[in-house]
């Protein structure tokens, strides 16, 4: 049996970037019969970066209602609010007592974002800590991320095996990144990756009057209409291919070759495309946003059996730090 888990911060509404490069090809994973998922939200990291209550409420129920839109399976697997199973909190303790110094000075994220923010705390420079202990507390031995997150699975399989090692018993299972190559780099509205932190993202769950403005915004070139163009080089063709089926992606490829098709038509049959691959979970969205008391009681039952695994392990821990 393997155990997979991931988190995925609670900082906006999850964009198509997020749904098609993380939420979707972990939801794949979680049906195999062989897998057991634990997918959470990691609001305890969004602390990092937010310091607003309502925001992050908002965004929490947000990230939890984009799972159950893509009919995640809350029965077979655990889903929970990070911030719910307290645990993990303590285990940060104890391996922050494991983890060199300037392992996490050498962080690229940490080096990233410590040089753009103003908010330079010491939870932003330990997050890499918090998501070894989200990890080692529940025995994950796969972790599906994108590559930005690679170091800091390097990490916690390196303090894993620093505890296991000082302590002379094999308490953590050394977790491995899950890294797919073929997992698409979603472009953004202006062609840089999709992000949050680039205010260039398409948020599916929009209404559809805001949502086609989002599509209409997509930064193109000037070519004529009636000229050819080079599909590939162009962000909306290269959003839309990543929706479409090949067919529907062939007759879009020579429309741009052929001339007479302008960046507007294309943009318009981007929307559409959104329109009709997402009406269910739009509509399962809005729902549940409307009514976050099922969110609330989905979440609170990951969160009993998350906590009963969490209990397990922390006292394998203390035992062998010798605090039982
Ligand atoms: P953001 O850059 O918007 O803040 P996060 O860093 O919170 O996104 O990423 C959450 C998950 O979504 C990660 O697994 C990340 O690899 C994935 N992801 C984010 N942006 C994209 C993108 N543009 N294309 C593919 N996957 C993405
Ligand atoms: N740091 C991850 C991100 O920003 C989110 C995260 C927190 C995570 N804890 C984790 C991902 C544990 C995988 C496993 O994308």
């Amino acid at each position: 049996m393997n155990r997979i888990l991931t988190g995925i911060q609670s900082t906006n509404v999850p964009h198509l970037g997020n749904i098609l490069g993380a939420i979707l090809p972990a939801i794949e994973l979680s049906k195999n019969k062989n897998n057991e998922s634990l997918f959470f939200i990691a609001d305890l990291h969004t602390l990092t970066s937010v310091k607003d209550a309502a925001f992050i409420k908002q965004s929490t129920n947000a990230v939890a209602a984009t799972w159950l839109a893509f009919n995640f399976d809350t029965e077979k697997n655990i889903f929970y609010r990070q911030s719910r199973v307290p645990q993990v909190t303590e285990l940060t303790w104890y391996l922050n007592c494991f983890t060199p110094f300037p392992m996490l000075a050498n962080a690229h994220s940490y080096k990233d974002k410590s040089s753009k923010l103003s908010d330079v705390n010491a939870g932003l420079f330990t997050y890499p800590v918090l998501m070894a202990a989200d990890i080692l507390l529940y025995d994950a031995n796969h972790v599906p991320v994108g590559k930005d997150q690679v170091q800091h699975l390097e990490m916690a399989a390196d303090i894993a095996k620093t505890f296991n090692y000082k302590m002379g018993k094999d308490v953590f299972v050394i977790p491995e990144a899950m890294v797919d190559n073929r997992v698409m780099n979603v472009p953004g509205i202006d062609g840089q990756k999709m992000s949050k932190s680039y205010n260039n993202f398409i948020n599916i769950f929009l209404p559809e009057k805001e949502l086609k403005k989002v599509v209409q915004s997509i930064v193109t070139d000037s070519t004529p209409l009636e000229d050819p163009k080079n599909p590939d080089t162009c962000n909306v063709f290269n959003i839309y291919k990543l929706l479409a089926s090949t067919n529907e992606t062939e007759t879009m490829r020579a429309n741009y070759l052929n001339g007479g098709f302008g960046f507007g038509h294309a943009k318009t049959a981007l929307y559409e495309l959104i329109l009709q691959q997402y009406k269910e979970p739009r509509i399962k969205f809005d729902y549940l946003m409307n009514n976050t008391s099922i969110l609330e009681k989905e979440l609170a039952i990951g969160e009993a059996k998350a906590s009963q695994l969490a209990n397990q392990k922390l006292l394998e821990v203390r035992e062998v730090i010798g605090y039982n």
